[in-house]
C-alpha cells in the first residue's frame, strides 16, 4: 500500500480532483469502472505527480494506506449506491468513503447511517467550482463524523482554494450537513443568476447594447458586487457568435434555462421545513417558465401589456439604481439560503458554524463574491437570526432600498419581468412589517373551517361562532 488517497470515477471532475491532489504532493490511487478511461488519464496526465492506477477495484483498495481514504466522484443517485455496494465490502472499520458528488442530503443521511454500523466513515462532501475549481482549488463542504474529518480534512483542505492562507474547506456538521450546505449553495447560485438576468434585461430595456451591458457588469465587478458570476456575465455578454453570424452570442442562445435539480431540492426542502426562500423559488420557477414553449407562445399571442422599453433621462442614474437593486436582492437570497441552513442545523442537530459557511464560500465556488467576506465577519461578530439584521447589511439595505423600489416600479410599468427583484423586496418588506396579512387569513380559516385563531390580548385558541350567535368560544 503506497497511496495516500484514492479517487473512484475518472470523468472530468474526478480526474481533475485527482490531479489537484497529485499536484499538492499526495500519492493518488485511481480507479474507473471503464479501465480505458483510467489509462487515458494516465496517458494525458500521468507525469503530473504520483498516481497508482488500478483496473480492478480490489487492487485499487489494496494500493491505499490505512485508514483508507477513498473519494468517489461518480454520478449522484443510483450510480453512487452502485459504487458503494462494490467498494464497501473491500473496506474496513476506520476507513473513510467520501462522496464528492451532488448527492441529495437525505440520501447521504441514509448512506451514512447504514455505514456507521460497519465502522466505515461516510463523508458526504459538497464540492463547488466546476472543472477548473476541481483542478485548481474548489470550495469543499464535508459532512460526516467529526472523527473522520481528522483523517480526510487535511487532504481536502490542502486541495481547496485558499483566502489569506485559510482553506475554503471546513467540517460542516455530521451526516448530510456537507451536502445540505452545497445544495443551498446551488440554490443561491440559481437566485444570483436570476438577478443578474433581470439586471441585464433592465439594461437592455433602457437601450444598452450587450457590449455596453458587458462594460457595466465589468465596472460592477470592481465594487462590492465583485463576484465570479458578475465577472463571467461580462464575458458572456461581450462574446460574439462563434459561428461568425456577427450577432452577440447571448442573442443566438435559445432562451430556455436548463437545470439538474439542486435548486429544486433547495426549495422543496425549505417548503418541508417551513422556511421562506422565495428568491430561490422564483429562480427555479423562472427557469421552468422559460422552458415552457407552449405557455410562452400562448402568452405572447394572447396577453397585452407595455412593450418593455424603459425611457431613461439619466442613464447613469438608472444603471446605478439597477446595481443597487441587484445588490439588495442578492443579500436577500443569501439571507434566505443561510436561514435554511440555520433551520436545518436545528432540525438535524448539526453544529453548523454560519461564519464558517460564508468563509469557505469566499473562493473556489461558483457563488464566490466579495460580499461573503462581509457575511463571514458579521456572523463571526454577531448572533444573527437573519443576515438582514447584521449592522453593515441593514445599513446598506436602508440606503439602497429607494433605488431597489424605483427599479421595480420602472420595470413593472414597462412590463419587464423582474420576479426575483420583486420577490426579494417583498420578503424585505414582509420581515420588517409589524403586522402582515396573516390575521385575516386566520379569520377566514376560522370562518370556513373552524380552524381557530390566537388573540393579541389573550392566551389560548379561540373560535367565533360564525353561523351561530357570533360570540367567541375557547377552542382549547
Ligand atoms: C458548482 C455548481 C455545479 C453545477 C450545478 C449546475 O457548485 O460547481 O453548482 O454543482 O454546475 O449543479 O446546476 P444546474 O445544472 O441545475 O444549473
Amino acid at each position: 500500500a503506497q497511496a495516500d488517497v484514492g479517487v473512484i470515477g475518472m470523468a472530468v471532475m474526478g480526474s481533475n480532483l485527482a490531479r489537484n491532489m497529485a499536484h499538492k504532493g499526495f500519492r493518488v490511487a485511481l480507479y474507473n469502472r471503464t479501465a480505458a478511461r483510467t489509462d487515458q488519464v494516465m496517458a494525458d496526465h500521468g507525469d503530473e505527480g504520483v498516481f497508482l492506477p488500478s483496473h480492478e477495484l480490489d487492487d485499487f483498495v489494496a494500493s491505499l494506506e490505512r485508514p483508507r481514504r477513498v473519494v468517489m466522484m461518480v454520478k449522484a443517485g443510483a450510480g453512487t449506491d452502485a459504487v458503494i455496494g462494490e467498494v464497501v465490502p473491500l473496506l474496513e472499520p476506520g476507513d473513510i468513503l467520501v462522496d464528492g458528488g451532488n448527492s441529495f442530503f437525505k440520501d447521504t443521511r441514509r448512506r451514512e447511517a447504514a455505514l456507521r454500523e460497519t465502522g466505515i466513515h461516510y463523508v458526504g462532501t459538497g464540492i463547488s467550482g466546476g472543472e477548473v475549481g476541481a483542478l485548481e482549488g474548489p470550495s469543499i463542504m464535508p459532512g460526516g463524523s467529526k472523527e473522520s474529518y481528522k483523517a480526510i480534512g487535511p487532504v481536502l483542505e490542502k486541495i481547496s482554494a485558499h483566502v489569506d492562507g485559510e482553506p475554503c474547506c471546513a467540517w460542516m456538521g455530521t451526516d448530510g450537513a456537507g451536502h445540505f450546505v452545497k445544495m443551498v449553495h446551488n440554490g443561491i447560485e440559481y437566485a444570483d443568476m436570476q438577478f443578474i438576468g433581470e439586471a441585464h434585461a433592465l439594461l437592455r430595456a433602457a437601450g444598452l447594447s450587450n457590449a455596453e451591458a458587458s462594460e457595466v457588469f465589468a465596472g460592477w465587478n470592481t465594487g462590492d458586487l465583485d463576484s465570479y458570476l458578475i465577472e463571467i456575465t461580462s464575458r458572456v455578454l461581450a462574446t460574439k457568435d462563434p459561428r461568425g453570424t456577427g450577432q452577440d452570442l447571448v442573442d443566438v442562445i435559445a432562451d430556455a434555462a436548463g437545470m439538474k435539480g439542486t435548486g429544486t431540492w433547495t426549495v422543496q426542502t425549505a417548503l418541508e421545513m417551513g422556511v421562506g426562500v422565495s428568491t430561490i423559488g422564483e429562480a427555479v420557477f423562472a427557469r421552468a417558465v422559460s422552458s415552457a414553449p407552449a405557455l410562452r407562445a400562448a402568452g405572447q399571442a394572447a396577453l397585452q401589456g407595455p412593450d418593455r422599453q424603459i425611457a431613461v433621462e439619466d442613464r447613469q442614474g438608472f444603471i446605478d439604481d439597477v446595481r443597487s437593486a441587484l445588490w439588495c436582492a442578492k443579500v436577500v437570497a443569501y439571507s434566505q439560503g443561510l436561514d435554511e441552513i440555520r433551520t436545518a442545523a436545528q432540525e438535524y442537530g448539526w453544529e453548523v458554524d454560519m461564519a464558517k459557511v460564508a468563509s469557505i464560500w469566499r473562493d473556489g465556488c461558483i457563488i464566490r463574491a466579495r460580499l461573503l467576506q462581509r457575511i463571514r465577519d458579521e456572523y463571526a461578530a454577531h448572533d444573527l437570526t437573519t443576515l438582514l439584521e447584521a449592522p453593515s447589511v441593514r445599513a446598506e439595505l436602508g440606503e439602497s432600498q429607494g433605488a431597489w423600489r424605483r427599479v421595480i416600479a420602472r420595470a413593472t410599468e414597462a412590463g419587464v419581468p423582474v420576479p426575483g427583484f420583486a420577490s426579494a423586496l417583498g420578503y424585505y418588506d414582509q420581515v420588517r412589517a409589524p403586522r402582515l396579512n396573516a390575521a385575516l387569513t386566520q379569520g377566514l380559516r376560522d370562518l370556513f373551517g373552524a380552524h381557530t385563531y390566537k388573540r393579541v390580548d389573550d392566551e389560548g385558541s379561540w373560535h367565533t361562532l360564525w353561523s351561530g350567535d357570533g360570540s367567541e368560544i375557547s377552542a382549547d
